[in-house]
């Protein structure tokens, strides 16, 4: 993991080197900080947002753990917030042209130096984020200034799988590779990468109940089940409300057709791009895109076990799947 090695600079190998860590999926270790566990350049760039990112109350977050239905929730507030410069039935939406990473960039997957400024000036208002670090390690300059999150968030025993099948396609195939097992042991126990997967979503869940004007908590189900009741919650929320016209004019359903899984994943422009954020495919983002898929991957032990982590770490929030 040599390339990887060298986009640490020397500052951040010191500091890992006072963390907790232990072994990743992917990278030999992984780091715990504020609780959560990260891979060193997701540190690094994690630390220089923190360091310096400068919210505008216009800016938009869009918060999950990995593999929550991150990308489509992105497509879809993208498609919301820029209805009047591109219409979702135009057959050149950006949506159609890039994929929604590159449209709504990761806060902390820029490869970043722990002092450099991350470089968003070519996005244009209101700006769009997409970020994995929990709420607490939000920089105050989100939380002070009026920006708001939308929080996605899925079943876990959905979200493992969805993982699962990521880390299998993106593992590269001389690394030595975890079992199914292993993997679910990991992930049940806190100790995977942005795990562990409770601490992320109590905070949002929490804060959505606080402060409900600033985080508008989601859950993947429902967003399957009722997509057009959920897009007009999210344009109320972004004070962006659909009108009679709009709604008249069938423009919500061409905004979920724009999004739609089929389409982003079978877009012949899209998957003639290289690469999504310098390493990933456009159809890594897309796999099946259905709820209760964990029925087709458990066994009866692990459906026990994380139903029994789910119950212990989340059974007392009001937050149920
Ligand atoms: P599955 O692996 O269960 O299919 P993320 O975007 O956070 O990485 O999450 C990826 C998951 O969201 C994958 O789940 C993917 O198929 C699903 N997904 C992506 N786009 C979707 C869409 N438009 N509608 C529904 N699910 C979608």
């Amino acid at each position: 993991d040599e390339a990887h090695e060298k986009l640490i600079c020397q500052e951040c190998k010191e500091f890992l080197l006072s963390l907790p860590r232990e072994k990743g999926w992917f990278k030999p270790y992984i780091y715990l900080y504020q609780h959560i566990w990260y891979a060193p350049a997701q540190l690094q760039a994690l630390i220089s947002f923190q360091k310096h990112f400068q919210a505008k109350d216009s800016d938009i977050i869009i918060a999950s753990l990995p593999k929550s239905g991150t990308t489509w929730l992105k497509a879809l507030t993208f498609a919301i917030v820029n209805r009047n410069r591109f219409s979702p039935s135009k057959h050149n939406h950006p949506l159609l042209i890039s994929n929604a990473h590159e449209l709504v960039p990761f806060f902390e997957f820029h490869d970043c130096k722990t002092n450099q400024i991350p470089d968003f000036s070519n996005l244009s208002d209101p700006r769009l984020f997409g970020t994995h670090v929990p709420c607490h390690s939000l920089p105050d300059s989100i939380t002070m200034s009026r920006c708001r999150i939308i929080y996605i968030c899925r079943n876990p025993l959905d979200n493992f799988v969805s993982f699962w099948f990521f880390y299998n396609k993106i593992v590269p195939p001389l690394s030595p590779k975890l079992s199914l097992e292993e993997a679910f042991e990991r992930y049940s126990e806190g100790n995977s990468v942005l795990g562990p997967f409770w601490t992320n979503i109590l905070g949002y869940w929490r804060q959505g109940k606080e402060t409900p004007n600033k985080v508008l908590f989601l859950k993947y189900e429902d967003l399957k089940g009722d997509t057009k009741f959920y897009l007009k919650r999210v344009a109320e929320f972004l004070d962006c409300p659909f009108n009679l016209a709009e709604e008249g004019n069938g423009v919500i359903e061409k905004m979920i057709e724009l999004c739609s899984f089929r389409k982003m994943k079978e877009s012949a422009e899209l998957n003639k791009k290289v690469k999504v954020m310098q390493k990933y495919e456009n159809k890594d983002f897309f796999r099946k895109g259905e709820v209760g898929d964990w029925v087709n991957h458990f066994s009866p032990w692990m459906k026990e076990k994380l139903s029994k982590v789910i119950e212990e770490k989340l059974g007392g929030s009001g937050l149920s799947f």
